[in-house]
């Protein structure tokens, strides 16, 4: 089909973007990230700033992207500022040093403060795709993350026609957008599979500044075998789940799964599939990661809803290979939709992230190492655990050769209260905090939860404490990090009485 769409290489589509622009990338995950176009971007930082001249962009996704697109413009120090969730080293180095702007969002709330104008014009989109129409329907990828607003919303369009995408991808996005308040209605999804809007992206064809074509596949970097500690997890949380549905707190029917991003998630969503006692679910979920599309396949996972298809190589050749299989049992929606705290407290969903680091009173630290360093962000863990209809969050015991405890009296930085987290799950076992007070919840957490290796000390970090309704004690309550900071081993940490 001849489009009447200028085609470009990445160069000629790169030069067209000023210093200062703003750009809205596709990508959630490295899923429909664009590869092409950010890297020219990246070379010609380069290449300006060698020539003295100031060379970056405001840089916003739908979550965190592939090595070409964060990665190369980290790297080229092209990024002026970047939201919302990132996880590529080199950014997160930069923002760790402050030399880049970067602040984090709950990604439900991405789309509306886009069209709110908070971040200002939008001079770009670019956006992956996988065919475009003459007429300006495009086709998105493994991904819609918030890339419909962007789309809408941008000044002018470069896409990546990528062919390594199957064109027949067609059908499986359902992209909508809510009214903004006071004209918002509720959102007319009412079981996981309910399709409410356009499978394709309707463009003003004008727009369009230009093609490149691209035949690059995905930059997802698979996921780790699970080993005995992400098992275990995975097997206390079914097993906790399965103890629900017998006790009749879960229906017999079951509720919708979401599951986090990662090792752990993945794992755990292995455990739920092989699991008797839990029936085939459906997900409303962000993430559609390795272990939930062979669950898909299975048929043990009837239907799942997410924002992008984050899949390894292999599984990835077999979502192709079964396409049609997949065509009535997956669908892809804008960040704004799966995320959406009025859906997920609607549709009862169970939801499972993963921590940093949980206290004894069932806070948790989904983003900042030692109160400090961001590591990716809060994601759409804070959309969930919120508005759950019950909160899983699951973490290793310990990190780093046990020289970290995840669990300790009082979390360095709060991304998720005590008042939104119900259940902790850790490779020794599962402590239910729902109905329990302050003291309860630290002594649960302590026996179920915490590593032998670092029981006594958190007993006697209890016992410091004789009154209030939470038993914390301030003099000592971060001395587990600071011992770690100066020492390099929590395990020495010493209270003071
Ligand atoms: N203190 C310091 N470091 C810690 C730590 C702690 N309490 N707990 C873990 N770590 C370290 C680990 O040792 C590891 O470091 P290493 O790579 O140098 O070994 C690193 O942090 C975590 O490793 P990673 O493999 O990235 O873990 P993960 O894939 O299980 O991810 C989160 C865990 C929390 C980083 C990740 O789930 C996340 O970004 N969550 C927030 C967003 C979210 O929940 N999204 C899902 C909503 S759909």
């Amino acid at each position: 089909m001849s489009l009447p769409f200028p085609v470009l290489t990445p160069e000629e589509a790169a030069a067209m973007i000023n210093n200062g622009d703003t750009i809205g990338f596709s990508g959630f995950t490295p899923a429909g990230a664009c590869k092409m176009i950010p890297q020219a971007l990246a070379a010609r930082a380069k290449t300006e700033h060698a020539a003295g001249r100031p060379f970056k962009v405001g840089v916003v996704t739908g979550a965190s992207t592939g090595p070409s697109l964060d990665g190369a413009l980290a790297e080229a120090e092209a990024i002026a500022w970047r939201t919302p969730y990132q996880s590529n080293a080199t950014l997160r180095r930069q923002i760790n040093e402050g030399k880049t702007r970067f602040f984090d969002m709950h990604l439900s709330a991405l789309q509306p403060t886009v069209r709110s104008g908070v971040f200002g014009k939008f001079q770009w989109a670019v956006v992956e795709a996988a065919r475009v129409t003459p007429n300006g329907e495009v086709t998105l990828t493994t991904s819609v993350g918030a890339t419909n607003t962007f789309l809408r919303l941008a000044d002018r369009v470069l896409l990546e026609i990528n062919s390594s995408h199957p064109e027949s991808l067609t059908g499986f996005h359902d992209l909508y957008e809510p009214a903004d308040p006071p004209f918002r209605r509720e959102i007319p999804i009412y079981t996981t599979s309910d399709r409410i809007g356009s499978p394709v992206m309707k463009l003003d064809p004008k727009k369009i500044a230009g093609i490149v074509y691209t035949n690059k596949p995905d930059e997802t970097a698979g996921f780790d075998a699970p080993d005995e500690v992400t098992n275990k997890i995975g097997e206390n949380v079914a097993e906790f789940l399965a103890a629900e549905v017998r006790s009749g707190r879960i229906p017999a029917s079951f509720l919708p799964l979401q599951s986090g991003v990662g090792n752990i998630a993945n794992a755990v969503i292995g455990a739920l599939g092989a699991n008797s006692g839990i029936p085939p679910f459906t997900m409303f979920t962000e993430v559609i990661q390795d272990s939930v599309l062979e669950l898909v396949y299975t048929g043990k996972c009837r239907f799942a809803s997410g924002t992008s298809l984050t899949l390894s190589a292999e599984q990835l050749a077999k979502f192709k290979a079964n396409l049609e299989h997949f065509r009535s049992r997956i669908v892809l929606r804008p960040q704004e939709i799966t995320n959406s705290p009025e859906l997920v407290r609607r549709l009862g969903l169970i939801t499972i992230n993963t921590a940093l680091e949980l206290d004894l009173f069932g806070n948790v630290n989904s983003t900042h190492v030692m109160g400090r360093d961001l590591m990716n962000g809060i994601g759409g863990s804070g959309d969930f655990t919120r508005n759950a209809h019950i909160s899983i969050f699951t973490c290793p015991s310990v990190a780093k050769n046990g020289a970290i405890s995840t669990i300790v009296p009082l979390v360095a930085h709060v991304d998720h209260s005590e008042h939104s987290v119900q259940v902790a799950v850790t490779e020794h076992g599962v402590a239910d905090l729902r109905g329990k007070t302050p003291h309860e919840r630290a002594v649960l957490i302590i026996e179920k939860c915490v590593h032998p290796e670092y029981r006594d000390l958190l007993r006697a970090y209890l016992a410091l404490s004789n009154r209030g309704h939470v038993p914390q004690t301030l003099a000592n309550c971060f001395r587990m990090h600071s011992t770690f900071i100066e020492g390099g081993d929590m395990r020495k940490v010493q209270w003071v009485k």
